[in-house]
Order: C-alpha cells, then structure tokens, then sequence
C-alpha cells in the first residue's frame, strides 16, 4: 500500500502538470490563433444630427505591422469591399523601421475612399522590449523606442487624399453630410493640445467627430464640453487579455476598463467609440477573449441630436461578424 504523503505528493504533481500545461495551451492560442483571428465588428450608433442619411465609418486602428506579417497584410487588404464611405485611421500603425509600404499597400484601395487619421505613440516610436507582466501590472508605462518613419506615412497617405488631423479642425463632405471634424495628438505621449482646437463644435454640421488615439479622460471631457456628438479612439487593444464574461482588466490609459473596446456614452451626450485594433507589440504578441478587429460603423441619425446609444445604455454587445 502506498503511503498518504507519496499519493499526496503524486496529486500535486499531477495538479501542477496540467496547470502547466493548460497554461502552455493557453499562451499557444493568444499567441497562435487568437492574434491571427481578424475580425470585422459591425456596430450601428445613433449620433448624427436629425434628418441625416446615413454613413458607413470604416474605424481602423493598432496596425503595429512588421514587414513579415503578410496575413494581415492580405486582411486589410479585403476591407474595402465594405465599401465605407468614409475611414476613420485612429493610429500606432508601424512596429518596424520599413513596414510603411506594407501599411500602404495593404490600404491600397481604401486610400482612395475619404479618409481621416491622427497619429499614435507607436508611429512616432518603434516598440522596446519588456517585462509581459507590465501588461497588467503596469500598463501605462511609457517605453519609446527608435524613431519611426511616420513623415513618409504621412506623406503617402496625404498624397492619395486621406486628412492629417492633428490638431486640426476641418469641415468636410462625405456623401452630401457635412461633418466638422477635430484631432489632437496622441496623449499617451503627453503631445496633446487641445486648447489648439478647442472651440464649440459646428451646430451645423450632420456629425461632430473628434479623434484622438488615446482615449484619455482629460480629452474625451474636452470634446465632450464642445459638443462633440462622437469621439473615436483606439490604444487599448480592447484590453489584449481579457477574462471571459468579464472582459477587458487594463486600457494602458485612465479609461475605465468597462470601455476598453465599442461604444458608450461620455457624459450627458456625446459617445465613444473604441477600436481593440488589429495588432500588438512584437513583444507582447499575444491576445485573449479580445480578438483583433477592424469596426464598421453605420452612423444613423438621433431623435434627440446625439446621445441615444440605441441597444447600449452603458456598454451593449456589437453584433460581430466575421470575413
Ligand atoms: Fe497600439
């Protein structure tokens, strides 16, 4: 017969080889598939001025594209047959010194549809390797790497017509609606400045739009204190490592997790929209429960101006789909 300690001692062992090994599977998924499983995220929100048409916003986000990564490349690739009227670029598109002409040819077709783009930490600054635990426990630690070469982003997609809206106002026209639109530059790096912008937003505009790339509390207060009827913003990769049913545990920001990722209301009337984005750092290249997304927006008018979330009260669930 064998001893009490020994079998004791052969069920903790046996306990601690299959936590060991459900952790392995699990960092092989995030790792593997989850991070390859692109998907497009279709969500209707109710902002436009009463009486507008509608439009379709095609929000991209956290490209961090390294040369190599020919998938999601080919992924993008295919988002124009969405056929947006308008796309939204809210930033961090490089990981890599030379991954500009991969960002541009993957955009290739919807650079010729309008489009709109403020730039994030990870276009100024390539990534820097660190701990995986800052993730969570200290996520928003700023780490910059080498500079990147986001002029000659810029400069390419400026030259096919998208707007640069870094501290920018502009009033455009996107199928007969005319939206006023203002940027600020990227707040995660403190380069934002709002009071370059700031002023009520055009009554007379179909949609007011601010963009930032982090959705930071101090910007999101100031647009909405302008009246802004909609903001979007990407950075927090829709939290990368999510728990199920709970969600999303950090926004690397002072955003509240709970709106890690889609829309919700920012104060009396104004919403939010935030991308979980497409990409990673290289060097935390994992993601879990928070699949890597593109969103298409279809913005239709408010009874009330702005305000109303339609199906979301507080944080509602987007009808997804995938492609
Ligand atoms: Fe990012």
């Amino acid at each position: 017969m064998l001893a009490r300690s020994t079998v004791l001692k052969d069920s903790a062992t046996l306990a601690g080889s299959l936590a060991a090994g459900s952790l392995a599977a699990g960092v092989a998924y995030a790792t593997l598939i989850e991070r390859n499983a692109f998907v497009v995220r279709e969500t209707t929100m109710p902002v436009l001025t009463p009486g507008s048409s509608p439009l379709r916003v095609l929000h991209l986000s956290d490209f961090h594209m390294t040369p190599g990564q020919h998938r999601k490349q080919a992924w993008i690739r295919e988002l124009a047959g969405w056929e947006p009227d308008l796309v939204i670029n809210t930033g961090d598109n490089l990981a890599h010194p030379k991954a500009v002409p991969s960002v541009v040819q993957a955009l290739s077709d919807l650079l010729a549809v309008p489009g709109l783009f403020v730039f994030g930490s990870n276009d100024y600054f390539g990534p820097q390797p660190k701990n995986p635990t800052n993730y969570i426990f200290r996520p928003s630690r700023r780490i910059t790497g080498e500079p990147l070469p986001w002029q000659d982003l810029r400069a390419a997609f400026t030259e096919r017509g998208w707007l640069d809206m870094t501290h920018m106002r502009r009033e455009i026209e996107v199928k007969g609606q005319l939206i006023a639109v203002a940027g600020v530059d990227d707040p995660h790096l403190s380069r934002d400045r709002y009071e370059t912008i700031a002023g009520p937003a055009s009554p007379a505009a179909n949609l007011t739009l601010g963009l930032t790339h982090a959705p930071y509390t101090r910007v999101l207060d100031r647009f909405a204190a302008d009246g802004y009827q909609l903001v979007l913003a990407g950075h927090t990769h829709g939290g990368q490592l999510c728990l199920p049913f709970k969600g999303a545990l950090v926004t690397n920001c002072d955003l509240d997790p709970s709106r890690a990722k889609g829309p919700s209301r920012w104060g009396a009337t104004m919403q939010l929209h935030v991308s979980a984005g497409l990409g990673t750092s290289p060097y935390a290249p994992y993601r879990f429960c928070c699949r890597p997304e593109a969103t298409l927006l279809t913005l239709v008018a408010s009874p009330t101006g702005g305000g109303a979330l339609g199906s979301r009260a507080g944080m509602s669930r987007p009808a997804v789909s995938a492609r």
